[in-house]
């Protein structure tokens, strides 16, 4: 550790092999197995690990241990792929089924607490799209820990971390990424939120593991802190984003509050209502009814509700029934809910159905990545061309394991399979202590710090909390469960200005001693790069896939809209799209690549 003075300010420099951004569970995964590997690892959060989003998960982490009946993770390989409605790249996809199985016996041995069944094996339930044979039975496959799996795994990987002596620098938000003369990451700037100090951390790699942006959305399952700062910061750095159509609305948040409610829910036997009382999935999807996947199910639900079979007063919500199950079910394998409902319905699950309505949970698009959790900046020579040094993982990526529509209970699997697979890379690509170059004039961090006292010393007069609601606003109106040309077209429009309006803040009054201002600006200005990147790629994606569901292109269209969306977004707002191929062959001759065909549940 040593001082240096960059622009106006005195910073701390330190120097680390690897420096992962996020403690959610793929940032501990990665970090731990950095520090385990003997890499000297830093590991930067801007709230306490623990703190991070993955302790809201809930239903849990999906892997064919066949613990409940047949499985192979082959099967899982299939239903991810299907799921993905044929965006996902099949060799990341079959790494992380097959990786699944060993990742979760490493999880137990770490100590995560499974509910199990008698005999003591670990508890699976059903999930949405998760079938046997190929569609044809229902697999349990989404291990369980009650309904707090994701708190449990996190804070069994922060004890991990611990034991590995990973360092932390907690409460330090990252600025901006710091890339060389040849378009290397060499590290990052990030501001120490207790004392207002810079620290500069050069690394050999950085890894991202930031998180989604679902804050750019008015309802949304996610954390205040979920503000997609790694996809800012590659945004700015000239990297591009991918896949940003593809929003997930999970069917069952609380109507009004947004909260989550677990798919566990209807994976134990719980199912969805319309005003009439019917069991209206049976219509949508025969086969696995409030176990279809998610896009399906949002979808099936907007329909009901839009032809005037909500319920309640408005008629605009749809019912979560759980009554009929066993009490005992209700308090040892979904305590949580039982809870939520209460507190943000007021509602006893034992008696009354949960008001829920679809509300955005994820995004299936992030930087991309290859399924070595290696950066892309696609070259029209090289659709997989790496960006050296920089690294990201978790909902902050688009490895893309997800495709169009994510399957539930497989982003739990996404961050510790591809948070190892981190670990795996960074050993390989770096060796413990090796010296780094000195910093050169215009690529030592400089242009993170002219970003923080432009927004600092913003003397506009527009408050950082409003701009963000329009923002919201936006989202929710213009890139819903169902979307129209025009209304993507004029959502984009209303975007890019929303975009500029960032030179008119006025953040924070100065003679406060403590206001939140700034950071929530920076976080602010992350989210709109991301808004900005989705409205414009969905508005360009003719055709309607997975979670990309268009009134006026109402057919999945292989032959031209088969490749993932790359987006760059500049500093006024403007974009620059691309795309590149879907990997469609598979990691090894273990497994047959799945060809697209008509997806129905
Ligand atoms: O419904 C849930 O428990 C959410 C799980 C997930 O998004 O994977």
């Amino acid at each position: 550790m040593s001082e240096a003075k960059v622009g106006n300010y005195e910073v701390v420099d330190h120097e680390y092999d690897v420096v992962v951004v996020g403690a959610g569970g793929a940032g501990l995964r990665a970090g731990f197995g950095c520090a385990e590997k003997g890499l000297n690892t830093a590991i930067i959060s801007k709230v306490f690990p623990t703190r991070s989003h993955t302790v809201a998960a809930q239903g849990g982490i999906s892997a064919a241990l066949g613990n409940m009946g047949e499985d192979d993770w082959r099967f899982h390989m299939y239903d991810t792929i299907k799921g993905s409605d044929w965006l996902g790249d099949q060799d990341a996809i079959e790494y992380m089924c097959r990786e699944a199985i060993p990742a979760i016996y490493e999880l137990e041995h770490y100590g995560v607490p499974f509910s199990r069944t008698a005999e003591g094996k670990i508890y699976q339930r059903a999930f949405g799209g998760m079938t046997t044979h190929y569609g044809k039975g229902t697999a349990q496959r989404t291990c369980a820990a009650a309904d707090r799996t994701g708190h449990a795994m996190l804070h069994t990987l922060y004890q991990q971390s611990l034991k590995h002596k990973a360092q932390f620098f907690i409460e330090y938000f990252a600025l901006d990424l710091i890339m060389d003369e040849h378009g290397a990451c060499i590290g990052v700037m990030a501001w120490n939120l207790d004392d207002g100090k810079i620290h500069r951390f050069k690394a050999h790699q950085t890894i991202l593991a930031t998180g989604g942006y679902g804050r750019a959305y008015f309802s949304c399952t996610s954390a205040h802190t979920c503000t997609g700062d790694g996809g800012g910061m590659v945004a700015r750095a000239g990297l591009p984003l991918q896949d940003m159509e593809f929003t997930q609305f999970h069917p069952t948040g609380i109507y009004g509050a947004g909260c989550l409610i677990t798919e566990g829910v209807r994976g134990e036997g719980g199912y969805l209502t319309n005003s009439e009382g019917e069991r209206f999935m049976e219509r949508y999807a025969p086969s696995a009814k409030d176990l279809a996947s998610r896009d399906v199910v949002s979808r099936s639900m907007t329909i009901e509700i839009r032809e005037g079979r909500g319920v309640g007063p408005k008629k605009d919500h749809i019912h979560l029934n759980l009554m009929h199950l066993d009490p005992k079910v209700i308090q040892s394998r979904l305590p949580g809910i039982a809870e939520t409902a209460k507190i943000f319905a007021g509602v006893d699950v034992t008696r009354e159905p949960i008001p829920v309505l679809p509300t955005v949970h994820y995004n299936m698009g992030g930087i991309p990545t290859n399924f070595r959790t290696e950066v892309l900046r696609p070259t029209p020579k090289d659709p997989n061309n790496i960006v050296p040094g920089l690294m990201a993982i978790g909902e902050s990526a688009c490895v893309s394991v997800h495709g169009a529509n994510r399957l539930g209970s497989n982003s739990l699997l996404d961050l510790v399979v591809f948070g190892r697979a981190a670990a795996i890379r960074a050993a390989e690509t770096v060796t413990p202590n090796m010296p780094h170059k000195s910093f050169k004039e215009g690529f030592d961090g400089t242009h993170a710090l002219v970003r923080l006292d432009k927004f600092r010393h913003n003397e506009g007069d527009l408050s950082p909390s409003d701009l963000r609601s329009e923002m919201q606003l936006t989202m929710q109106e213009h890139a819903a469960v169902f979307r129209t040309g025009d209304v993507l077209e004029e959502g984009h429009r209303k975007i890019v200005e929303i975009f500029n309006k960032r030179d008119n803040l006025k953040v924070g009054d100065k003679s406060m001693i403590f206001n939140t201002d700034l950071v929530e600006t920076l976080e602010l200005d992350n989210l709109l790069y991301q808004a900005v990147a989705s409205l414009s790629s969905a508005a360009n994606r003719k055709e309607s896939r997975g979670a990309h569901a268009r009134e006026d292109f109402t057919e999945r269209n292989d032959d031209e809209w088969m490749k993932h969306t790359v987006t760059y977004v500049d500093e006024q707002g403007g974009t620059t799209i691309d795309y590149r191929p879907v990997i469609l062959h598979t990691l090894t001759d273990e497994v047959e690549a799945v060809p697209p065909k008509a997806r129905v549940y």
